[in-house]
């Protein structure tokens, strides 16, 4: 048939997404580097401070357990949907140690990463249209993890004045028939701040009073401040099985996270489920790293102190080099990797202080608003990726930017970055 008898093909739609997905914001750090493509390179190279990365490579005897694991045909197999025996062997003993209590094995299972474990763990824990309770500011993958399934996360504002640290009574007030669980970041991302064993048990009773499950992401357990040596006595409670689910990763202490390693541990009856996630969604975590990590976690203890003492070093200086510099942004919590740091008052958001930050300066940051409500006056600087001499370089590119009445320039400058590349102003 000729062309041009040829009947009119219908116009082709794209077939619909989910809405679910569609309102999730883009992930933050892309979008927020995307900023420093403006930026010109007058104040020196640009200094990434978006990502939680450890900044030194792994131990080079774990860089050659890596490549032998790798080069073993036996890694190239399907492994056991709950991680390798050995790996959970260690890990549980390496737990024991830190926590006291009594883990086992058979409580942990091995996920590739923890931010899967997250997702592996709530597609058991809540259905959608189920509610879970995250402090805020909330880790932003927390947030899309839920929403993605079309769970409702609930925030509990944490303030200033109380350190960032979540208060039980007001969870506790946010409590409703659909509320499934809470979920705790300690030491947290975004605010480096950490929870005193005696309130994470706190919200321990909270969470077995209402029938609640209590889920702790302690990917940053291994960087505890000086003085405080276990993060919680939960593993000592005899009922810790029947409602916490506690998360690990495997990535920051090891500085692996290419390699995707996390852990999780948990009950029994959690572990019947959870399993069922673990089949369909990631089968079996990566083997070659968890052949090396077998090795690690007994090996590389002592290494592994030493970089929660870097780590710290770096957090002090941090804090010393701001203070001193560009006392302006005001540090208002500061831990593990991150400082939550207050943009100044002239700034009109730090939406625009971040995206000014990046673009004219070179400091590439987050702005508090990708971390959930209530972050819109703060930006976080993850610093474990410097070095002093990086850190010694902040103060000089912070100055100056917003100046004290300078409220009418700020309003001049270009609304942020327009949807639908916005990571930010997420409502809840
Ligand atoms: C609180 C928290 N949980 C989980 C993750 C992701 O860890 P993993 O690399 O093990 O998935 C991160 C990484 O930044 C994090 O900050």
């Amino acid at each position: 048939m000729p062309p041009d008898q040829m009947p009119a093909r219908p116009a082709f739609r794209v077939p619909a997404i989910a809405p679910t997905a569609v309102a999730v914001p883009v992930p933050p750090i892309p979008a927020c580097r995307a900023w420093a493509a403006r930026y010109a390179g007058e104040h020196g190279a640009p200094l990434d401070l978006t990502q939680a990365v450890p900044g030194w490579p792994p131990h080079p005897e774990m860089l050659a357990a890596l490549a032998r694991a790798a080069g073993d045909p036996a890694a190239a197999t399907y492994g056991l949907l709950e991680g390798e025996t050995a790996l959970r062997e260690v890990l549980a003993e390496d737990m024991r140690l830190l926590y006291g209590g009594d883990a086992q094995a058979d409580d942990l299972r091995i996920t590739a990463g923890a931010n899967i474990g997250f997702n592996l763990a709530m597609a058991v824990l809540a259905a959608p249209g189920d509610e879970v309770l995250l402090p805020t500011p909330w880790f932003f993958n927390h947030e899309m993890a839920l929403a993605l399934r079309g769970v409702r996360a609930v925030p509990v504002p944490c303030r200033a004045a109380d350190g960032f640290l979540p208060d039980p009574e007001r969870a506790a007030a946010l409590v409703g028939p659909r509320t499934r669980a809470i979920a705790l970041v300690t030491p947290n991302n975004p605010t480096g701040a950490v929870m005193p064993p005696e309130l994470i048990g706190r919200f321990a009773d909270l969470c077995r009073e209402r029938g609640l499950w209590l889920v702790l992401d302690e990917t940053y357990r291994d960087f505890l401040p000086d003085g405080q040596d276990t993060p919680h006595a939960l593993f000592r409670r005899p009922d810790w099985r029947d409602f916490v689910v506690q998360l690990y990763s495997f990535s920051k202490a090891y500085c692996i996270p290419g390699h995707r390693v996390g852990a999780v541990a948990g009950g029994p009856v959690f572990r019947g489920e959870f399993i069922k996630a673990v089949d369909n969604i990631q089968i079996c975590p990566p083997r070659p790293p968890q052949f090396a990590l077998a090795w690690a976690v007994p090996e590389l203890r002592e290494w592994r102190a030493g970089n929660r003492a870097r780590i710290a070093a770096r957090a002090a200086a941090f804090r010393r080099i701001l203070e001193a510099g560009a006392p302006e942004w005001r540090i208002d919590a500061i831990g593990a990797y991150f400082a939550w740091v207050r943009v100044p008052d002239a700034a009109p958001d730090s939406a625009v202080a971040a995206e000014r930050l990046a673009a004219e300066r070179g400091v590439v940051s987050l702005p508090g608003g990708v971390f959930g409500p209530g972050g819109e006056r703060h930006i976080r600087l993850a610093f474990a990726n410097t070095d002093e001499d990086t850190i010694a370089a902040v103060p000089a590119r912070l100055a100056g930017l917003f100046p004290r009445n300078s409220a009418a320039r700020a309003e001049r400058v270009p609304a942020p970055v327009a949807a639908p590349g916005r990571p930010f102003d997420r409502s809840p």
